[in-house]
């Protein structure tokens, strides 16, 4: 199965299981009402600030969410902006988004196919949004594929903001390391069940076993430089070597590879 394909099966796997806990897994008692609440105090702590600093008003202007999930920031967007291409790689978590938000006309859902942003049109955007997307891609190439195409989709003087993983080290501690790693043997070795069990007596998610969830790290200076070559500008990034990096800067002059 090619590893786009897994992408789509894996996310549409857990839409079904529990998609609010899938998308925002610090907490396992969601409901709606908090589930959305949570995706407004991101907006004015993570987006708001960046957008204010960068003197960028959102009414009037057209906006791109990369992986949006159920909705959770997708409804704070369309308050706030003319317009929401809001994209995602599963049509189960969608399916979910477009049943909470059908109140919103501004909002067009888009079905991605996992590395570009095909469905948007090139210059159509005033600001590209993505957080805990990226960190789950399972290559770098595709990554690489996604950033340039975030570039694409940008009008020159567009914004962009992104979260990625930056972390130099594993985010799992060595048991973690070592227990998953027995794990992943087994359903290599073909073993799903064993793999499953033994996952489940290591207080591992048995969901979990052979999914496309553990994604990639990539360098700060790696995003700088895919980012600067496919013509950003005035790049600022925060918590480099950590889980919880972020890129923000400027669509500049287009360079056309
Ligand atoms: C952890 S959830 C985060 C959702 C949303 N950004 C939020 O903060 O509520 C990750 C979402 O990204 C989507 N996704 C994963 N890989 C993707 C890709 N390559 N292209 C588009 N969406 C993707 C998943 O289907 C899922 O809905």
């Amino acid at each position: 199965m090619r590893v786009i394909d897994a992408m789509k099966r894996d996310w549409d796997e857990r839409a079904r299981k529990n998609a609010f806990h899938y998308i925002a897994s610090w907490r396992t008692d969601w409901d709606a009402r908090a589930f959305f609440e949570s995706g407004e105090e991101d907006y004015r702590r993570l987006v708001k600030p960046i957008l204010t600093e960068m003197n960028f008003e959102p009414r009037d202007k057209c906006m791109v969410e990369i992986g949006c999930g159920a909705g959770r920031m997708t409804r704070v967007f369309a308050r706030e902006f003319a317009h929401v291409d809001a994209i995602d790689i599963s049509d189960e978590m969608q399916r979910r988004a477009k049943e909470y938000l059908q109140d919103f006309p501004n909002i067009r859902w888009i079905l991605a196919d996992g590395a570009t942003l095909s469905g948007v049109t090139a210059e159509s955007a005033d600001f590209v949004f993505s957080y805990l997307v990226i960190q789950h891609l399972p290559s770098h190439a595709i990554a690489n594929t996604l950033l340039r195409e975030i570039l694409r989709a940008l009008k020159p003087g567009g914004v962009f903001l992104l979260q990625f993983n930056s972390a130099r080290r594993p985010t799992m501690n060595w048991k973690g390391r070592t227990a998953w790693g027995m794990v992943n043997a087994l359903w290599s070795a073909g073993l799903q069940r064993a793999a499953r069990m033994a996952a489940s007596a290591l207080a591992l998610d048995p969901e979990m076993v052979g999914k496309s969830w553990h994604g990639i790290a990539i360098e700060s200076a790696d995003i700088r430089r895919i980012l600067e070559s496919a013509g950003a500008k005035s790049l600022r990034l925060t918590g480099e070597a950590t889980p919880m990096a972020w890129c923000s800067g400027v669509c500049g002059v287009r360079v056309d590879s």
